[in-house]
């Protein structure tokens, strides 16, 4: 009885000392382990007399019921600290400024394709994609350049195969536009795009890009194409964008155009980029020769057209003031960042 009671006096002695989980784990041992004090004098019971069995035997279980209880108590409270530390430790304050994510810009070249598209869309052009890869017949034979033609000289043209090429102008868009249409009606779109060609020199690039427009209806004219290119130089540059147009031949169209601009850098008073003329040549254009209508399944006594290309990698000179063509291909990110900039204004 007397071991008992020296039990119960450790037990509130260690307990109140207890820090952690591992240390109440080894006050458990120590107890009610294989050897453990409690574990002890329950063995006692054999050599009690039987009189007093019944009553020793109490003790032993109010001693354990004793452990029992304090062990669950200072478990509870140190498996609710540890939580509450845990939770402390990883909280979020979801008031904190977040770190600026860097992000990229829009490349200035798919930033003109976007504004020339978003252009021509609200004048209800549709826009078309195109392939890269052409074939001989739609780069050249349906836009009335046959067979020994200069224009698909293998100087100019990448050939793939005797039959594939890589597209050297958007104009493909118009054969494969006009084949496509089942009803033959009124045709009106822009291909904007890639193009592929042999030569690369300060001055050109064996890749760069083309927009492509065409027009197909009832009554289309010479004077529509100009009210057209008139309206797109001045909404894409500006209202004192002046436009030229000069005769020029192209296989496909009859007449044919090449359309000038007036100088961005020096708005027409003669400087170095314009080689003092004033004017820089932007555009390819004219009426859809009455054969290439033809082979795309339309008749040319009942619809005319007009077509026009124009070089992507200047209009983006021309918009965002960029001085040197090259820029646009060699990614230098302290480049691409000023369109970062741009964006917020
Ligand atoms: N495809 C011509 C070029 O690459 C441009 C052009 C397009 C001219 C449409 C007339 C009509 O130079």
């Amino acid at each position: 009885m007397e071991r008992i009671e020296e039990i119960k006096k450790v037990i509130e002695e260690k307990m109140n000392k207890v820090n952690s989980l591992e240390e109440l784990n080894d006050l458990k041992v120590l107890f009610l382990g294989k050897k453990g004090l409690i574990t002890e004098v329950q063995g006692m019971i054999k050599e009690i007399p039987n009189d007093s069995k019944k009553e020793f035997g109490m003790k032993v279980n109010e001693v354990r019921t004793l452990f029992n209880t304090i062990y669950e108590e200072i478990k509870n409270k140190l498996e609710e600290e540890k939580i509450n530390k845990k939770l402390k430790e990883e909280a979020i304050d979801i008031t904190l400024p977040s770190e600026k994510i860097e992000t990229g810009s829009i490349h200035p070249f798919n930033r003109i394709i976007m504004e020339v598209e978003d252009l021509f869309v609200s004048m209800g052009y549709d826009v078309v994609d195109g392939n890269e890869i052409e074939t001989d017949e739609y780069c050249f034979k349906r836009l009335n350049v046959p067979d020994g033609h200069p224009a698909r000289d293998s100087q100019d043209t990448f050939y793939i195969t005797e039959e594939y090429l890589l597209r050297t102008q958007t104009s493909t868009a118009q054969a494969h536009t006009m084949e496509e249409n089942k009803e033959k009606g009124p045709i009106r779109i822009i291909c904007p795009g890639k193009v592929y060609r042999r030569d690369d020199d300060a001055t050109h690039s064996h890749q760069f890009g083309q927009v492509e427009g065409l027009v197909v209806d009832k009554d289309i004219s010479l004077a529509d194409l100009k009210g057209t290119l008139e309206i797109f130089a001045k909404r894409l540059l500006g209202e004192n964008t002046k436009v030229r147009f000069r005769p020029s031949y192209f296989p496909f169209t009859e007449p044919s155009v090449e359309v000038d601009l007036s100088c961005f850098k020096c708005g027409g008073k003669g400087c170095a980029l314009c080689k003092q003329t004033g004017w820089i040549e932007v555009l390819g254009a004219g009426m859809v020769h009455p054969n290439v209508l033809r082979m795309g399944g339309y008749d040319p006594e009942v619809y005319t057209g007009f077509a026009f290309g124009t070089g992507l990698d200047r209009l983006a000179m021309f918009k965002y003031n960029i001085p040197d063509i090259r820029y646009l291909y060699t990614n230098d990110v302290r480049f691409l960042k000023e369109f970062d900039r741009k964006d917020e204004e």
